[in-house]
């Protein structure tokens, strides 16, 4: 943890979207802890990661407001004299938004465009950061993905991302709400959603593992990145203090690229037992499929200072300590 940014945030107002979900949890827990006055909005869809218990212990710390970002008006009565917007709220199942085209176009790139315009209308001030998303990019051309590739979608969510992404650079640029956006790749950690695979295979992976039956690897060769979580609130922190960041996309990585084999062999290791099947992907889910992926972050370390500090063991033993302790409470 960045003391410097401890100090920056202390007595800072602060409106976190999706604020009961699992990044949003996180990086409320943190901002209490260096304190920052923080509101949280949350829709609580069931279907998506908000979880009540993902702030127990900070119920007298901080204010919860259980309403949804498209609702125009209670979001702009949020907004009046926050510092400082961090942008969460969002549909974050790929398989979901093709399923429901609509619903993701309503929340992650509609709504957008009216949070934009209630900083532009009722708080020009604040400064936003937005939760993106390496999804954008779709099917790599080139590895490590850095922040100039090419942005080629393969599915809805990518689609209505790279549009709300969009927007906040566009106000940015246009009107001077100043914005920046994280795109970020597989982040886990408590808190994440583990009931099904909405969020995150990990999830369910760390489900099964915890209930005794085998979990699936589809594609055991590909490759991913991995941020715990703690670093990625950290990544949110630098880019919302640095005035530098304004109008620039980041990409948040991890330690490097590992296969997904090597990683369900890891989970086995660190949980001390437990098994898992291999297969090939369910043909609905082979169309939107983006292949290997690992980002390239030289721009975050270099403009923000940042870097993944959590070793994946490490982050997956933290992550199975609280899963022991929280099971039924998430699935
Ligand atoms: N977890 C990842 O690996 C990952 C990767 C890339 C991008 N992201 C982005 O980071 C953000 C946070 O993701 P997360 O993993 O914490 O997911 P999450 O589902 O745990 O959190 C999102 C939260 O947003 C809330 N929400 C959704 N629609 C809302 C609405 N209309 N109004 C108010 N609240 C609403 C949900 O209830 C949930 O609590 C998302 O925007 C997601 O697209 C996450």
């Amino acid at each position: 943890m960045n003391s410097r940014l401890d100090d920056f945030f202390a007595g800072k107002r602060v409106l976190i979207t999706g604020g009961l979900g699992f990044i949003g949890s996180t990086l409320a827990r943190r901002l209490v802890d260096c304190g920052a006055s923080v509101v949280l909005v949350d829709s609580l869809v069931p279907e998506y990661g908000g979880n009540p218990l993902n702030i127990q212990g900070l119920e007298d710390r901080l204010r919860v407001n259980i309403s949804d970002v498209r609702d125009e008006h209670s979001f702009r009565c949020l907004l009046q004299g926050q510092d400082y917007l961090f942008n969460l709220a969002g549909q974050t199942s790929h398989m979901d938004s093709m399923r429901d085209p609509f619903t993701d176009l309503e929340i992650n790139c509609r709504s957008q465009l009216s949070i934009l315009e209630a900083c532009r209308h009722h708080n020009p001030a604040v400064k936003i950061v937005f939760a993106s998303t390496r999804q954008l990019y779709g099917k790599p051309d080139y590895l490590p993905v850095d922040e100039k590739h090419l942005l080629r979608p393969v599915d809805v969510n990518g689609v209505n991302k790279m549009a709300g992404e969009s927007f906040h650079i566009l106000y940015n640029n246009v009107y001077g709400v100043a914005a920046c956006a994280l795109r970020l790749g597989n982040t886990y950690g408590p808190r994440m959603r583990i009931k099904d695979a909405r969020q995150t295979f990990l999830g369910i992976w760390i489900r099964l593992l915890l209930e005794n039956k085998p979990f699936e690897i589809w594609e055991g060769g590909q490759l991913r990145d991995f941020t715990f979580v703690d670093d990625a609130v950290e990544a949110f922190l630098a880019a919302a203090a640095a005035p530098e960041s304004a109008g620039r996309v980041f990409n948040v990585g991890g330690h490097g690229p590992i296969s997904l084999k090597e990683l369900g062999d890891l989970l086995l290791a660190v949980a001390g037992g437990g098994a898992y099947v291999e297969r090939s992907f369910p043909e609905e889910r082979k169309r939107i499929d983006i292949g290997d992926y690992y980002a390239d972050d030289a721009r975050i370390r270099s403009v923000l200072g940042w870097e993944a500090r959590t070793g994946l063991r490490e982050g997956l033993a933290r992550t199975i300590a609280y899963y022991r302790e929280h099971l039924p409470h998430y699935v």
